[in-house]
């Protein structure tokens, strides 16, 4: 069940003075809710049918949990003899996007596959790499997925909102994509 411990979020700011430790009851609250979307991720794996289905389920969980993830998608590396690896968008939910196909030297995207890192802009205006998807976006996090330490492909989740993507943000899109990466090591090798 998602946000058995959404209690929490019901404490008052009188409660939590009384007690003398309001900011540590509303970080608790916080972490409270990306703990049952990382449970729910976790669980997904079980109930996943195929490595699809898995990235299915997580965009889905993801878009609609985390309130300021406004446009969650999967895209995977597509390695052709003879020509360069490119991104393919696979499992988004959002609006459509125009980049649906990303060579590994263009964008944030090609950023975090080239270099296997995980990527956050807080102001995408101020990063000349940014591929613009929607005017409403203002950040991004791009998170790398790895079988048997290559990338494979990455988790790409734009904000509408600056700076959206904070350590627990990080946290939790890291886990996500690991979930996907160990699911294809598992049932791809
Ligand atoms: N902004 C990305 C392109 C993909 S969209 O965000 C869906 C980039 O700069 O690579």
């Amino acid at each position: 069940m998602l946000f058995p411990q959404a209690h929490k979020l019901r404490c008052t700011t009188e409660d939590a003075s009384r007690a003398g430790i309001g900011f540590k009851i509303l970080s608790m609250a916080m972490t409270a809710k990306t703990e049952d979307v990382r449970q729910e991720a976790l669980q997904s794996t079980q109930a996943a049918t195929s490595a699809k289905n898995l990235m299915c389920r997580i965009v889905k969980l993801l878009h609609e949990h985390m309130l300021k993830y406004n446009w969650v998608g999967f895209y995977m590396v597509e390695n052709n003899s003879g020509q360069p690896p490119v991104l393919v968008l696979g499992e988004f939910e959002g609006a459509m996007t125009p980049h649906t196909r990303i060579p590994l030297d263009q964008g944030i995207c090609g950023a975090a596959a080239s270099t296997g890192k995980t990527v956050v802009v807080d102001d995408v205006t101020q990063d000349s790499r940014y591929l613009a998807c929607s005017l409403e976006t203002k950040s991004e996090i791009v998170v790398p997925i790895f079988v048997h330490g290559r990338v494979v492909g990455e988790l790409d989740i734009d904000s509408h909102f600056p700076a959206a993507f904070k350590d627990e943000d990080r946290t939790l899109v890291e886990f996500c994509a690991t979930l996907v990466g160990q699911y294809l090591e598992k049932n791809q090798a």
